[in-house]
């Protein structure tokens, strides 16, 4: 018997073979400039996608907040109208607290120690931690450690008291101003800059490379050298989105995001000294190193946070991410 071909059998057929000649559009949006560990680690992204799989995985990157923001990134993945962001981990309190353990004040010793920590099995599992929420974590990006920077010299923790800094969305770090006697504004990255400007805060808390690229050098005379946390990565992507892309292409993304980890991850440090020295070059900061019995100061005063979010975050985790600085302290 011959087959029957119907007219909406012939449309279906053309279509899905339509739908199967476009290419799977990765949206990827960051609120920082291009010019930065994540700005170049999206940018790499994209070049390397579009080498590989040409015609099979377009890759659109908007930076600076130009799609998304702070505001609404996040839920704006989970409705998979963007497919990859790269928030700091101090964003994701909304949908799990174990990430937390990143801001606690003076945990890694440096970046080296972080990164140890997120290779390590505890590590790996937080990747995997808000995956009931949709949002599966990819790698880890570094930026860097975090500086303190201000309207006023900061060299001992009582400098800092009665002044406003601008945090990110975590209680972790709300905590650790208000130890010491500071008040701490939740304001949206993309708004850092005006707020210092405009003097609603004073001081901030950012790695070298979010400070120059921003300009807040130009309005923040002071930056003390603390490298008292982190300001790190998670590559995350839409659960459903990723797991549904077909597993040839899944995998070869994820030998993409592997390289482009490395890279990210092996330049980030350069890049914030790089970006360090020109804020030294500009003028207009002084920027203030701290002697060893001075930064310890600063340490026993933040150190109370620990206790208070030991039990939220979870002291399995806190205990694995110690063990990691090469120095043990109590
Ligand atoms: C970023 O580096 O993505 C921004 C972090 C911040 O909000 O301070």
């Amino acid at each position: 018997m011959k087959p029957i071909i119907t007219l909406a059998g012939l449309v279906l057929a053309v279509a899905s073979a339509f739908a199967q000649a476009e290419p799977i559009v990765i949206k990827f949006s960051h609120v920082v400039a291009e010019d930065t560990p994540k700005g170049k680690g999206a940018l790499m992204f994209k070049r390397l996608v579009e080498e590989r799989l040409p015609g099979q995985v377009s890759v659109e990157v908007y930076p600076n907040s130009s799609l998304y923001g702070d505001a609404n990134e996040l839920e704006a993945l989970r409705n998979n109208e963007v497919q990859l962001l790269a928030p700091s981990l101090a964003k994701f309190e909304q949908y799990t607290k174990q990430l937390q353990v990143f801001d606690l004040p003076f945990l890694f010793d440096d970046l080296d120690a972080v990164n140890r920590f997120q290779k390590r099995a505890k590590g790996r599992q937080l990747l995997r931690a808000m995956e009931d929420e949709n949002i599966t974590g990819l790698a880890y990006w570094h930026n860097g450690m975090k500086q303190l920077s201000a309207t006023r010299a900061l060299r001992m923790p009582s400098d800092a008291s009665g002044l406003a800094f601008r945090i990110q969305p975590s209680a972790v770090l709300e905590s650790q101003f208000a130890q010491l006697g500071a008040a701490a504004n939740k304001i949206a990255f993309s708004k850092v800059f005006t707020s210092l400007q405009d003097g609603t805060v004073q001081g901030a808390e950012n790695p070298w490379s979010n400070i120059y690229s921003q300009k807040m050098h130009t309005v923040q005379p002071y930056i003390t050298e603390t490298n008292h946390g982190v300001l790190d990565y998670m590559l995350v992507s839409n659960t459903r989105f990723w797991f549904g892309i077909p597993h040839q292409i899944r995998t070869e993304l994820e030998g993409i995001i592997d390289e482009v980890t490395y890279e990210v991850n092996r330049a980030a440090e350069d890049a914030n000294q790089a970006d360090r020295a020109s804020i030294l070059q500009a003028g207009t900061s002084e920027i203030i190193t701290l002697t060893p019995e001075e930064r310890e100061a600063w340490r026993a005063k933040m150190r109370p946070v620990w206790q208070q979010f030991g039990s939220v975050i979870g002291e399995d985790i806190i205990n694995a991410a110690q063990t990691v600085n090469r120095k043990q302290r109590n």
